[in-house]
């Protein structure tokens, strides 16, 4: 037996897969963003990660858009998918499994799980009447509809009436369990306003739902039945299982869970809660299997106040906007200028403010001022200090001693926009910190050793704030760790970890001055506003 694999703690965490009707947008990235940052800042902590994202590529919305196109609707996907991959490639994404549910492995795993709740009892054969979404691909009620029979959603589509033979699902049959199970678990469910909004749903009483589909090809047969082609969701939500599967590993439940199973995270925004938070652990716990930790609903980024998305055609080219100001802007502007959780506005011009204010001046500034002025009056070394000559009331190490924990606390609520508020708050602490001390004056008088204890202070908090920030811009904080001295960097998985762990890089005071400086650079470029005539 290997010890260590024991012991070893792990954290999985998955994205949505994403339908692959056409090319990702800003909004299917910025959930992969957000679960890229957890990831990292999991990796940090020591923990081994598995970060799973993919495409979700059967059902009637992709059938469609292939047979709009006149392509078989494998065809499509495949030339699809590759665009996906490449953008969390210019995000500086580090996925770990890219599951895709047309992957023959996953037909495996579909099949077994069908069998197991089947078997349970809890699928039988029923008339559905009702209206469905193509692009949510989900009945709705008639009450949700807005006028014209338009879907609340994808409000430029109308819904369309069905009335057939399907198989269903026993979900009423879990209501109990699933209350209980929700009063027990009171972090399953996250925002609180999501669980207020799952809750209220099931308590109006939970109706079985359909899990299959006629006069559909684009998807696996039901297994009992092949005049009837499964339900995209209940094929989609277990891609997640077979992502968990080894490589070379055969397809089989047994070695899907070995290792990884149960799930940590489920990152999705909150159109998919339901899916994730009422039908999900009920079709698990039919299947007699545990359930996951935590399901996050974020908010919806939109334009204009509307929710931008392929089917209202309002998105905004994530690739464009990387190729303008590089991946590091994007990740941070999501997700320090919106409340993970909040619908969030998108616009340009704040987006280049943000990012000059925050990242150019406050933070870029801050370190090239500081290492010119240790090049001019401390020969370009780092101060050597005494920990303890510097009092626990100097304002910054007073941030800086419980910077770390703060941190760390508003990553795992994933309040990434408090992580980078906490942050902030140190480095224009900094900023205020040298206009105040005016190291230059006190070098003219010759207080060598204040100055030191100035630049010192100083320099650290940028490395402090650098580290804290690396799972957002991890780019930024290699280049400001570098011109710290160190040969770190922080996409690469390995050697972050065993270099810079959290528990020592997360704390204050680490800077030597065995540290070697480099040359100073600007580490990030300001922005010129685009002219607006
Ligand atoms: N295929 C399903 C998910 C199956 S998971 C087993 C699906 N795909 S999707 O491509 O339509 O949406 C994927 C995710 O992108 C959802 O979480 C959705 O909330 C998110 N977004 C789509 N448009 C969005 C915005 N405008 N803003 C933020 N997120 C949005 O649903």
């Amino acid at each position: 037996m290997n010890l260590v694999d024991k012991a070893e703690k792990t954290f999985v965490l998955t994205t949505p897969l994403y339908y692959v009707n056409d090319i990702p947008h800003i909004g299917s990235a910025y959930t992969t963003i957000a679960a890229d940052v957890v990831a990292r800042f999991q990796r940090l902590q020591g923990n081994k990660v598995l970060l799973i994202t993919g495409t979700d590529e059967h059902g009637q919305k992709i059938e469609r858009s292939a047979a709009t196109l006149g392509k078989a609707p494998q065809e499509f996907c495949d030339q699809i998918v590759p665009s996906f991959i490449s953008l969390w490639e210019v995000l500086n994404i580090q996925y770990d499994r890219f599951s895709r549910t047309t992957d023959p492995r996953h037909h495996a795993i579909v099949q077994e799980f069908f069998s197991r709740v089947w078997e349970n009892g809890d699928i039988y054969q029923g008339q559905q009447k009702g209206w469905y979404c193509v692009s949510c691909e989900e009945f709705k009620e008639e009450r949700e509809l807005l006028d014209g029979k338009r879907c609340p959603i994808h409000t430029t589509k109308e819904v369309e009436w069905r009335d057939e033979q399907n198989y269903f699902f026993r979900l009423s049959k879990y209501q109990t369990k699933l209350e209980e199970f929700y009063q027990s678990h009171p972090d399953f469910i996250q925002p609180a306003s999501r669980r207020n909004e799952v809750l209220s749903f099931v308590s109006q009483g939970l109706q079985d739902f359909s899990i299959s589909r006629v006069n559909l090809d684009w998807g696996f047969p039901v297994p009992v039945d092949s005049k009837h082609t499964l339900y995209v969701w209940f094929d989609a939500l277990l891609g997640y299982v077979t992502a968990l599967l080894e490589p070379d590993a055969e397809p089989n439940l047994t070695n899907a869970l070995e290792r990884w199973w149960p799930i940590n995270l489920h990152l999705i925004g909150k159109d998919i809660l339901r899916f994730h938070a009422v039908y999900w652990p009920a079709m698990l716990m039919s299947a007699g299997l545990s359930l996951p930790e935590r399901v996050f609903g974020h908010g919806f980024l939109t334009k204009d106040g509307q929710k931008m998305g392929k089917t209202l055609g309002n998105t905004l080219d994530p690739v464009g906007l990387v190729k303008r100001y590089g991946s590091d802007s994007v990740r941070y502007y999501f997700l320090k200028e919106i409340e993970f959780g909040k619908d969030g506005d998108f616009n340009e011009i704040r987006f280049i403010n943000v990012l000059n204010a925050d990242l150019a001046n406050d933070l870029g500034n801050l370190l090239n001022r500081t290492l010119n002025m240790v090049k001019k009056y401390c020969a370009g070394n780092v101060p050597s200090i005494v920990q303890e000559a510097i009092p626990a009331n100097n304002p910054l190490k007073a941030i800086g001693l419980t910077l770390g924990e703060r941190v760390k606390q508003a990553y795992e609520a994933l309040a990434f926009n408090q992580s980078c508020e906490a942050v902030l708050s140190l480095v224009q602490a900094s900023n205020k910190f040298i206009d105040d001390q005016a190291p230059w004056s006190l070098y003219k008088q010759g207080k060598q050793e204040e100055v030191e204890a100035v630049l010192y202070t100083v320099l650290e908090s940028v490395r402090l704030a650098a580290y804290l920030l690396s799972p957002i811009i991890p780019n930024i904080s290699g280049d400001i760790y570098q011109q710290l001295g160190w040969k770190i960097d922080f996409n690469d998985q390995k050697e972050s970890l065993i270099v810079a762990p959290f528990a020592t890089h997360a704390t204050w005071g680490i800077l030597s001055n065995q540290q070697q400086l480099g040359t100073p650079q600007p580490i990030f470029k300001r922005i010129e506003t685009p002219k607006t005539d």
